[in-house]
């Protein structure tokens, strides 16, 4: 009988992982969605982009700086929003200010 039980809390325990991975799968699909008619180029910095900077509001706001923006422009935003929680070190900071600045600003 305990043995039994045991059994079935095991299956509960599977099921709750399988479901784990599923909501983290789809969530890691969700980030195509935001991605509103805008294309990235090839360029280093453009998967820093799209892990850390697509999870809490599209890209379609970033194209409206393009003439006005360069590098020097980019840093700051770039900080302000990690500020909210983007996930960027030092370095892939001025990575992705780079990217900014040159396909997305006037550099
Ligand atoms: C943790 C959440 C979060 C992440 C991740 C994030 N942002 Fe933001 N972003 C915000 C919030 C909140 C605002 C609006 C408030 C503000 O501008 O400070 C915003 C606003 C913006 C704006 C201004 C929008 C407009 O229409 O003018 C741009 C551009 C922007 N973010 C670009 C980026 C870039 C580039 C990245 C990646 C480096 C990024 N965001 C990552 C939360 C985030």
């Amino acid at each position: 009988m305990g043995r039994h039980h045991g059994l079935i809390a095991f299956r509960l325990f599977l099921a709750a992982l399988c479901v784990g991975s599923l909501t983290a799968q789809g969530a890691e699909d969700a980030q195509e969605y935001y991605e509103p008619g805008i294309v990235l180029p090839t360029g280093e910095g453009r998967e820093h982009i799209l892990r850390a900077c697509t999870r809490c509001h599209t890209l379609e706001g970033v194209p409206a700086y393009s003439k006005y923006w360069g590098y020097e422009r980019w840093l700051p935003m770039v900080e302000n929003m990690v500020q909210h929680g983007s996930r960027l070190n030092e370095e892939e900071k001025i990575i992705v200010a780079r990217y900014l600045g040159k396909y997305f600003g006037t550099d």
